[in-house]
Order: C-alpha cells, then structure tokens, then sequence
C-alpha cells in the first residue's frame, strides 16, 4: 500500500460555478475541491492550511470509516476542535475500501460554500463487471445566497428557509439564466456573464461504441459496496449517497447528449443541471440537437420505492448481518418550534452541538461538557398519528448521545412523519458516520414493531452508509457497534441537520488509546 500526500489551502475566492459570481470556498483555488484517487488499503495524508481569515474549517471523509482513528473523522463538535484560521491540520487514515465517497466541510453549513470533493478508491482484486474507462460526476445544490446569510435565516424568528437552489451543479459546473437576476439591478453583466467558461456545461467526452436505442445505467456499486447490476433510466440519488453506474455508449454516433439532474421530492422551481455527453470527435461544445429529457415527476414516490427496494447485495459479495439485534431504537423524524425557532428534531429532541467535542469529553471524562441525559429511544407510537401536522409542543433542545454497548447489534427505524404544514412530508438522507449498515427494509406508513421486522431482509441486503426516509414512511438498517469512537448520524441536507436534524451514537471509547493533542485546542484544562 502506498502513501498519498496532499497540501490543501483553503480560502474564499469569487468564483462564478453557475455564471454567476460569488465568494466561495475552494481548496487549491478550486471548487469541487481536487480528487482523490487512491488504491485499497492506501494511507491518505493531508495537511490542511486553513487560510479564511474569520472562519474555523473542519474536513469530513463521509463513507470512509475511520477504523481505529475516529479523531480523523473530521466532525467538528463531535470528534475534533475546529481548525482555527491560519492553522494547520494533518488528517491521516487508510481507505481500506473500494469505492466511490466523497469529502466535505463539517463545520457549519460549509459544504454550501463549496467545499467539498471526490474520493475514489480502486479494488486491489478485480471487478466483477467490466468497462473501458470511468470517470467520476459529483453533484450539488448551488444557492446564490452566502452560508451566512442561510444560517441566520434558519435560525431567526420569524423563520427564513433557505429555498430552493438557484443551480444544479454537475462537477461544479451549472448555467444559471442571467435574465433571472433581479439584484443588483444594475450592471447585471458584472455578477452574471453567460460567456464564462467556469460556467461552461460539464463535458463527459466519451468514445461510440455501437449504435443501439436508449442510453440506460446499470447499477453496480452503492456507497462502496457492490449491487446486484439493475437497469435504470433515472437514478434516484440522495444527498451523501454513492453510486456507480455503467453506460454504453450505443446511440446514434454523430450527435452529442444531454444528461440531466432534477429535483424530486420536493415541488421545486430549480432548473434541471444538464451535462454534455460528448460522442468522440463531434466538438464538445455542441448542443445536443433535441431538448433535455423531463426528470420524473416530483410527487411521484413509486418509482423511488422501487429504487430502495430493487437494491441488493451482489451475489458472491454478501456480507449476511448479525441475524437478531441487541437494541432497537425508533426516531421519529419531525419538524418543531423551540423558543419560536424552527427546528428539526428526532422523537421531541433537537440536536445541539456543544463546544467541547464528544470525543474528547467522553475519553478524558469531562462529564460538564454535555447533558448526561439520553434522548428517548423511541416515541409514543400507539397515538402519535404520522399524518397530522407536528405539533410537539414539548420539543426540546439537547447535547445527549446514544452510548452503544461495544460491539452490540443494533436496529435504526427512521420513521417519517408530517411537517408543521399541512399533508406536507420530506424525504430525508440519514448519513451514519464510522459504520455501514445493513439496509433491512422500507415501508410506507408507520413502522409496525410487530410485523414488520418479519419481513426484514436478512439474506442480501446491501451495506450503505446513506439511506433515505421516504415521505411519511419508514427506513429499517442494522449495524454492529464494532468501531471504537463518537459517530454523527445525521439528515444529509445540509440545513436540516443545521436545524438539529441529527444524534451521535458512542462505542468503546475505552478502547481508544491517547487522542491527539491536534484535534484538542478548544479544550481548556
Ligand atoms: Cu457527509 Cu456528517 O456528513
Ligand atoms: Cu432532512
């Protein structure tokens, strides 16, 4: 195994990703910050100079698991201090997995602010499918607004939403129509100029392989674990999830393509994000001759059903879960007021991240450093009803984790609900930090403890460490609590989890030997 080492500065620069100019927050001058490409098993250095001026950085590596160094994770709050302007961070793990993740800040809402990245990690063995070449898409939501002035609008009184996205980029790469631009109302032309090339759609250049109808991907790979292949035309992808797919390159050779990403599950307004794929050697620049296909409809949750449950563990390739559980927790996903503030929270608690890292407050003992109270393990199932408007008038805010017994068996039931608006409902990625998971079952409506863990599948489920909570249904996975360390498990939009949309589960901190004294400077002794 190699070592693979990398010198990050990160700063605010203007960048224009969707033609429009803004400050944003690049890593080497660039935003997506720049791939890593590494071989299983190799050893990822990299030394972060935080050059923000005002502003703490942290870096999480989100699907890699950290084994035997939680505090590389890079979870402000909960395994390291933030990395103070001008300091330097060295952030060193294994990626001890084939696959695709990726990296993010996990300070704040940063990751809107554009940084964040790739991760590929190559097989040491072969693949068990085969393909010419590849070529990795990261997608985001832009928003024209800074993080700043998204943040202190979730979190006034009254409420400001940050709503829906200007832009969908495609490897940081998006058109916004500066038509659109209502402010500044004069010289529009400075803040949004169609002819930049940093806003030039992103091109796929592939080789034709032989004319056939239809453009469809074959799933062979979720976050780092392989699938039984299944043919799609429209990939369901949620915030934090990983997926890879094969295309052919079979249709009408003289021509280019478009590609398309589309909001669903939410009644959006934001323009599809289009990419060109560039049929070798038609110039790469030329506009695909018919219009962008419509993405599915936004309302319509079968297909995305579907998708959950299609996924399966490839044959050869299963890794069977423990066949009971130790423990079972429910968290029932709702929206609340505290103290007039919106909030997320999971069964009446809304998460609060406290100053002191749980990593460290739990191995040096600091037991002032959060509240010592657990949040429930479950909500009053027989009469909270999943479709009436949350009220939840007695929702509180709290810094308590789950403590997970040292290598326990345990079952997640994410139960979906309604929101504080009327038949309103949303979807939900929960991203589990340190661990995958076993994804047992999806079901629509309220989870029936009795029933449905009977229909839960123990014989290949596939292993993830993203999942979504459908509209007003239920998500069940199990993991095995095998990973010395404090894990986020949060929702992966980026402002519900600034809500509150999140836990922490700690296991073996025993275990761990000394932390540090890097990820420590916010600790006073
Ligand atoms: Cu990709 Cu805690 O997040
Ligand atoms: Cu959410």
């Amino acid at each position: 195994a190699k070592i693979r080492r990398y010198k990050w500065e990160v700063k605010y620069e203007y960048k224009s990703p969707d033609c429009v100019k803004k400050l944003v927050i690049t890593i080497n001058g660039r935003t997506p910050g720049p791939t890593i490409v590494a071989e299983q098993n190799d050893t990822i250095i990299v030394e972060l100079k935080n050059r923000l001026l005002t502003e703490n950085v942290a870096i999480h590596w989100h699907g890699i698991r950290q084994i035997g160094t939680p505090w590389f994770d890079g979870t402000e709050g909960v395994t390291q201090c933030p990395i103070l302007p001008g300091e330097t961070f060295t952030y060193e793990f294994v990626v001890d997995r084939p696959g695709t993740y990726l990296y993010h800040a996990h300070y704040g809402m940063q990751r809107e602010a554009g940084l964040y990245g790739s991760i590929r990690v190559s097989s040491k063995e072969p693949e068990p499918f085969a393909y010419d070449y590849d070529k990795s898409i990261i997608l985001n939501d832009w928003y024209h607004k800074s993080t700043y002035e998204q943040a202190a609008g979730l979190s006034s009184v009254p409420f400001q939403w940050v709503g829906e996205p200007q832009s969908l980029l495609l490897n940081g790469k998006g058109r916004f129509n500066c038509s659109l631009l209502t402010t500044p109302s004069t010289n529009v032309a400075s803040v949004c100029n169609a002819t930049n090339p940093e806003c030039s759609p992103y091109t796929l250049i592939v080789i034709p392989w032989k004319n056939l109808p239809g453009h469809n991907m074959t799933v062979v790979e979720a976050d780092g674990h392989y699938v039984e292949p299944f043919v799609v035309q429209n990939l369901f992808i949620y915030s934090g999830e990983t997926y890879s797919v094969l295309i052919k390159t079979d249709q009408d050779p003289s021509r280019n393509y478009w590609a398309t990403t589309n909001v669903v599950s939410r009644n959006a307004t934001t323009p599809p994000g289009l990419a060109i794929i560039n049929y070798y050697p038609n110039h790469f620049r030329r506009s695909p001759p018919t219009n962008p296909p419509p993405g599915p409809l936004w309302n319509d949750i079968a297909p995305r059903y579907n998708q959950s449950q299609a996924i399966k563990a490839r044959k050869g390739f299963i890794v069977p879960p423990a066949p009971t559980a130790d423990r079972m927790i429910v968290f029932l996903n709702t929206q609340n007021t505290v103290n007039g503030q919106y909030r997320w929270s999971v069964n009446n608690v809304s998460f609060n991240l406290p100053h002191t890292p749980y990593l460290i407050a739990l191995k040096d003992n600091l037991l002032h450093a959060f509240d010592q109270t657990p949040p429930p393990n479950g909500y009053d199932f027989k009469n909270y009803n999943i479709y009436n408007v949350a009220t939840n008038t007695n929702a509180t805010t709290s810094s308590g984790i789950y403590r997970l017994q040292f290598n326990s068996t345990v079952d997640i039931i994410l139960q979906n609900a309604n929101t504080m608006t009327v038949n309103n409902t949303e979807t939900h990625p929960w991203h589990l930090h340190g661990h995958d998971f076993w994804v047992l079952g999806y079901g629509e409506g309220k989870f029936d403890m009795y029933n449905d863990p009977k229909k839960f599948n123990l014989i290949n489920p596939i292993m993830k460490n993203t999942v979504p909570v459908h509209q007003y249904g239920w998500t069940a996975f199990r993991f095995q609590a095998d990973n010395p360390g404090a894990w986020a498990f949060h929702c992966h939009i980026e402002s519900h989890f600034y809500m509150g949309m999140g836990v922490v589960f700690a296991e073996g901190i025993e275990r761990l030997g000394e932390l540090p004294s890097a990820i420590k400077g916010c600790v006073r002794r």
